[in-house]
């Protein structure tokens, strides 16, 4: 059996576990402050919130785009399962547009035609780390008053152009699952420019508590924390290992310019490419770097 992936940890990650375990903040503490710092940095973008899985992310990043009970979100008919529960777990309604058969991404071009006056987002998917078309889309979306919150699981380290993905989007949510880019184990994190859905998104992956226990813990006076919003309990807690201890392993393990799991993911998909067994590979575009997922 050949296994889809596996995840590449080494001595460096076991040192940053330890070095966690000793600290005693096993939940929610500067680690996971610096991993959104390094996160944000690498994609380009303002903030980054971390949370527990990129299927919480989708649902905090839906909430913080105003998506609830009567919306619709716009999303390809050809995603894993998460893309399309997170608009239900949103209380909104999946409304599924086809995709274009040589990079399994939403068709843009059929993006409009499926939008109705309860149309609150468009949820691109960048499949297999090929981002979708995504300046098109945003296009789309400022012409219909409308946010994009673009589901990036596999495709930390993906370009368009110069940018990276998660720096295009109102909202662009990644996973840490071991198949991914890079690992925490379980882990997401949302990125964005917007310092209002940053903060709703603090707030709400933690209770809805107003203020942080690290933050608490930091001040020099008593400080409580009131609770004024709905809340769910999607923190990052001890589980999320290495990387997410360790925020110098980004750029040592994602994407595919310098990536230790980047590089021979590339050298792989070369490998099929140049071995067509007859199934349909996903193929990319002028302009367009994949992840390497
Ligand atoms: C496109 C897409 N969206 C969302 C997810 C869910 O990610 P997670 O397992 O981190 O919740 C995945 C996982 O593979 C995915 O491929």
């Amino acid at each position: 059996m050949i296994p889809i992936t596996r995840p590449v940890l080494g001595e460096e990650e076991v040192a940053a576990a330890a070095e966690v375990i000793r600290s005693g903040w096993l939940t929610q503490g500067a680690r996971v402050e610096e991993f959104e710092t390094a996160v944000a940095r690498y994609v380009g973008a303002g903030l980054a919130v971390a949370v527990s899985n990129c299927t919480t992310a989708l649902h905090l990043a839906l909430v913080a785009a105003g998506v609830g009970p009567g919306d619709e979100v716009i999303c390809p008919s050809f995603s894993f399962i998460a893309t399309a529960n997170a608009i239900l777990h949103a209380g909104a309604r999946p409304v599924f547009v086809d995709i274009e058969r040589r990079t399994y991404n939403i068709d843009p071009e059929l993006v409009e035609a499926a939008i109705t006056p309860r149309t609150k987002a468009l949820m691109p998917v960048d499949q297999i780390g090929l981002a979708a078309d995504i300046m098109i889309i945003r296009d789309i979306a400022k012409r219909h008053g409308l946010k994009v919150v673009e589901d990036a699981a596999p495709s930390l380290g993906s370009m368009v152009g110069s940018r990276r993905v998660g720096s295009m989007s109102d909202l662009t949510c990644f996973s840490f699952h071991p198949r991914k880019s890079i690992t925490t184990g379980e882990g997401g994190v949302i990125t964005t420019d917007d310092p209002d859905a940053a903060a709703l998104m603090h707030r709400i992956r933690s209770h809805g508590a107003s203020t942080s226990d690290l933050n608490r813990y930091r001040s020099k006076t008593v400080n409580f924390e009131e609770y004024r919003e709905l809340g769910y309990s999607t923190t990052c807690t001890l589980s999320h290992l290495p990387v997410l201890l360790h925020p110098t392993a980004i750029t040592r393990s994602a994407g595919c310019d310098h990536g230790r799991l980047g590089r021979p993911r590339h050298r792989n998909a070369s490998w099929c490419d140049g071995h067509p067994s007859g199934a349909l590979l996903q193929g990319t575009l002028p302009g367009r770097e994949p992840s390497g997922h």
